[in-house]
């Protein structure tokens, strides 16, 4: 019986498993069986929702749907599920038999890779990801933080379902403002337009670019050698490319800082720049199609349903009066080349699905971006284009975020900031420990509480929500933060430590990162209702996972592993592990120890955040 059931968890995840059983079950297609998580953990785990309203389309009485539903789903699901049962007007709720949920979670307890015995994805998607995406010779901001840590979080959701993730970064390093930065360089850095020159020194970008925005704005003679200049860098002359090159080899080196500190990895870089050969296709295609007009000059494409507030057509530009092309074109040719050119042919990444985690004031942009594409036949008709917008991140106050005195908040320092009260917490709590492979570490394990709180911050709160930076809530040892989080899977480990042998007193000379060794599943015995709360928490994972990999929301991982670590005190609570009744049962609760641990640890890792043994 035990190899049955975890041969279920090994193929199917539950509501796909469900969803099918009840589809199954004449005369339910897949769509109409409604298969959702219970409302109430007291009316079991799912429910099937189908009844009431096949019954009112059928004219039938909702009840006697549902008992002819259960006839049917009963055979198929028997190895998983209780008894169905009815509710008031006909949901059917579904509870997991203990024996299934022991074989479960001892299948994840066994699963030496770390995955939790989860399969991987039937059919494989190949999934480019657009996100960070700052600007050159510009400030990186906290959107761009924001950007990209969700975008890094749905990247290692997709890539562990199984996926092909391409990780892009489209880096906003063309237009017209190079032009009046190059001819700012051509005074302030001669040296800069020297074709191959070595790496030049511009000091702070911020600064360089405040300055050429003074002159381009304030001198008009500044302004016509800025707008030559552009025409002069877009025909590749070999000094204002050089100016320009070294202005993005400088931004690129304070970018890969951030990068470092986020633990960010396989982004690669591919900026506007590397489209613009094929702008002006676009915009001819767009022309021959008829979807592209003249209007003042410029060349726009209007489209059903943009309208300004007056009511008057919203145009997209896609190429200004004096030549220019446009963010809007950058990102057609972009999806033509990410979703619809071959790799062979033309180095496309033919991808299924095309991710843009940016900022929500840019979900007109993309929405009519992704229309236009559309029409243009730009995107293969099977091909996904989807928007991740997120909101705002504010001060404390609600108000924009900024300094004290007013200025934008430089991301060096605030992710410095975090790990620096990490610290100064981690040494005041250690302050009688004499673990010296734990004080060794100290300023590493400051880096991945400091910086995981940052990450867990964002993560935790719904995307589309504006939400409040706060280094108190965040680096909180209390409620759903990643110090909570970190602090529950030491602690864990420090049972299992224990239980299995590895240490014999408390306060120990446990090594602070990786040298626990797990031990191996044994059989689960159930002895409280808590192990069973707990267990029927740990089967849903497969559903959460699925469910982020659908939606594209990381704070359904925080949720998830705030109750998941909850459900563990309360079991804690009524069941000792160490002290355990009899030596079964104390290797049963430890099995449980280990897939609550590779739990935490599977979806921190999942976040971007490492874990830490000791804390
Ligand atoms: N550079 C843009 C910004 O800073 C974000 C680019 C997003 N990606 C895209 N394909 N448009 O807002």
């Amino acid at each position: 019986s035990g190899s049955s059931s975890s041969t279920i968890v090994s193929d199917a995840k539950q509501t796909q498993l469900l969803e099918q059983a009840a589809a199954q079950a004449q005369p339910f297609s897949r769509h109409q069986a409604m298969v959702t998580p219970a409302t109430r953990s007291e009316f079991g785990d799912f429910q099937v929702n189908a009844a009431m309203g096949l019954a009112q389309a059928l004219q039938l009485n909702p009840r006697e749907c549902a008992q002819q539903m259960v006839e049917q789903l009963r055979p198929k699901i028997a190895q998983i599920m209780e008894e169905p049962e009815i509710a008031g007007p006909g949901f059917v709720n579904l509870r997991f038999k203990p024996s299934y949920l022991t074989n479960a979670v001892a299948a994840m307890a066994n699963d030496a890779s770390g995955r939790l015995a989860l399969p991987a994805v039937a059919q494989k998607q190949k999934i480019v990801v657009d996100y960070s995406s700052p600007n050159i010779a510009k400030e990186m901001h906290v959107g761009h933080l924001r950007s990209t840590i969700i975008g890094d979080t749905l990247c290692r959701v997709l890539e562990f379902v199984g996926h092909d993730v391409v990780r892009l970064n489209h880096v906003g390093d063309w237009g017209t403002q190079f032009g009046m930065l190059v001819e700012h360089l051509r005074d302030e850095f001669p040296e800069a337009l020297q074709p191959s020159q070595k790496p030049v020194d511009l000091g702070d970008l911020v600064v360089l670019y405040k300055a050429a925005k003074k002159r381009f704005d304030e001198d008009d003679d500044f302004k016509i050698r800025a707008r030559e200049g552009v025409v002069k860098l877009q025909a590749g002359q070999p000094e204002e490319l050089a100016a320009w090159e070294t202005l993005c080899a400088a931004s690129r080196v304070e970018f890969e800082k951030i990068y470092r500190m986020l633990n960010i990895q396989g982004l690669q870089e591919r900026g506007e720049s590397f489209y613009n050969p094929y702008l002006k296709d676009v915009v001819d295609e767009l022309k021959a199609k008829g979807m592209a007009v003249e209007s003042d000059g410029a060349t726009v494409v209007y489209m059903e349903g943009y309208t300004n507030r007056d009511g008057s057509p919203l145009p997209m530009i896609v190429q200004k009066s004096d030549g220019g092309f446009n963010y809007a074109t950058t990102d057609l040719a972009a999806i033509r080349q990410r979703t619809l050119l071959s790799a062979s042919e033309e180095g496309g990444e033919q991808a299924d699905r095309v991710l843009y985690v940016t900022d929500a004031g840019q979900s007109q942009h993309f929405q009519m971006v992704f229309q236009a594409a559309k029409q243009a036949g730009f995107v293969p008709t099977n091909a996904r284009l989807e928007h991740v917008p997120f909101g705002l991140v504010q001060g404390e106050d609600g108000k924009k975020f900024a300094t004290r005195s007013g200025e934008t908040v430089k991301l060096k320092d605030l992710l410095n900031e975090a790990v620096k009260i990490a610290g100064h917490d981690l040494r005041s709590r250690n302050a009688a420990t004499t673990n010296a492979s734990y004080l060794e570490q100290i300023d590493r394990i400051a880096q991945i509480v400091g910086i995981g709180a940052v990450k867990y911050a964002d993560l935790s709160m719904n995307r589309e929500s504006n939400y409040r930076f706060s280094y108190d809530r965040m680096l909180s040892l209390n409620g759903n933060t990643a110090p909570y989080m970190l602090y529950s899977y030491a602690r864990i480990c420090g049972i299992v430590r224990k239980g299995s042998g590895q240490t014999d007193d408390d306060d120990d000379d446990a090594a602070a990162l990786s040298s626990l060794e797990w031990p191996a599943a044994a059989n689960i015995v159930v002895s409280h209702e808590t192990e069973l709360e707990l267990m029927r928490n740990l089967v849903k994972l497969p559903d959460v996972v699925a469910e982020v990999e659908r939606d594209l929301y990381p704070h359904k991982i925080c949720d998830y592993l705030f109750e998941t670590s909850q459900k563990f005190n309360q079991f804690y609570e009524h069941c000792s592990v160490n002290q355990a009744e009899t030596l079964e049962l104390k290797a049963s609760r430890l099995t449980l120890c280990v897939a609550t641990a590779g739990t935490l640890r599977l979806l921190l890792n999942l976040l971007g955040i490492e874990v830490v043994e000791r804390l």
